[in-house]
């Protein structure tokens, strides 16, 4: 495989996952001054599972979550409750002692790093970078929930392995939403793939050099950490990822991938509300009674 250099790229496997949590979720106050945003729940499942199921069934080895105080609640979640499991046990109620237990991963395949201050989303990605070595690696953010028949991170890992480099999951927006993302400079596009050529973060409508905008699923270079070391702020003075990304453009193959899916931005009370509209409609065994619910508000 060659960049667009001429360079040889070797496609590693990817093991290792990010997922930022470091955020102080502002846009969902007061709700999240005391509960940490990813730990809200859409239908009964916290937004973080999902992040950590969709990176499991991707085939990752090694989740990292980048946490910040009061964010205790993750860890436990992800933990065995020995008392829990007990009570349920002598009820008889294994089927939520399964949903209780079975998303705990393998003991040590969830590492924890803290992020000591909010200083951007790069910057949460940066304070992993201990755990993910010199090795192509994954980031989800979690309250991006994406609805989806093969998991969007499995959809980016495929293009990852047939192009190497980075990979990032895009969507096309309406222009005047640009200003609410990282926005692809776009140099071929076949309406599934394009190929990068630059970035911008939260550039304005006049400005964006597409409507083609990254949502929190990325499969990237090693090269992108090494980005990040300069700690350089941009957009609203917080050390960004797109910039660090936008700096290994050349030096690496870098791809946009319209993926097949429904995404919520769950850090938005009403892309929250329709998160949790969406997935109790695609869970057969609460479909009927949710149906019924929203006929009576139609
Ligand atoms: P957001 O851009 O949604 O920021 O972060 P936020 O702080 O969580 O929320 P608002 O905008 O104030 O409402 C996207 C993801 O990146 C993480 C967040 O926790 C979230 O999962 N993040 C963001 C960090 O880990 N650290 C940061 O400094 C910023």
């Amino acid at each position: 495989m060659r960049g667009k250099k001429g360079r040889s790229f070797m496609t590693r496997p990817v093991k290792t996952a990010v997922i930022p949590a470091g955020g102080l979720g502002t846009r969902f106050l007061p709700a999240t001054k005391a509960v940490p945003k990813e730990m809200l729940p859409v239908v009964d499942r916290p937004l973080i599972q999902y992040a950590v199921e969709e990176a499991r069934a991707a085939g990752i080895e090694t989740v990292v979550f980048v946490t910040s105080r009061g964010k205790a609640a993750m860890e436990d979640h992800f933990d065995l409750a020995a008392e829990l499991d007990g009570a349920l046990a002598a009820g008889g109620k294994e089927d939520l002692r399964a949903a209780a237990s079975e998303m705990v991963p393998a003991a040590g395949a969830l590492v924890h790093v803290r992020q000591q201050a909010p200083l951007g989303l790069g910057h949460a990605v940066w304070c992993a970078r201990h755990v993910v070595g010199d090795a192509p690696f994954a980031v989800l953010l979690p309250d991006d929930l994406v609805l989806s028949g093969q998991p969007c991170l499995g959809q980016l890992l495929d293009v990852h392995r047939e192009h190497g480099g980075n990979v990032v999951a895009v969507m096309d927006v309406p222009r005047e939403e640009t200003g609410r993302y990282g926005v692809l400079d776009v140099v071929e596009d076949d309406g599934r793939l394009a190929s990068v050529r630059g970035l911008v973060e939260k550039p304005a409508p006049a400005d964006a050099p597409s409507t083609l905008a990254i949502v929190g699923r990325y499969v990237l270079d090693p090269s992108v950490l090494r980005a990040l070391d300069a700690h350089e702020t941009g957009a609203g003075g917080e050390i960004q990822l797109t910039d660090a990304m936008a700096r290994t453009v050349g030096a690496v193959p870098f791809h946009g991938l319209r993926f097949e899916g429904r995404r919520f931005d769950c850090g938005d009370r009403m892309g929250f509300l329709e998160a949790n509209i969406a997935c109790a409609l695609a869970r057969p065994e609460l479909a009927p009674a949710a149906r019924e619910i929203l006929a009576r508000f139609a």
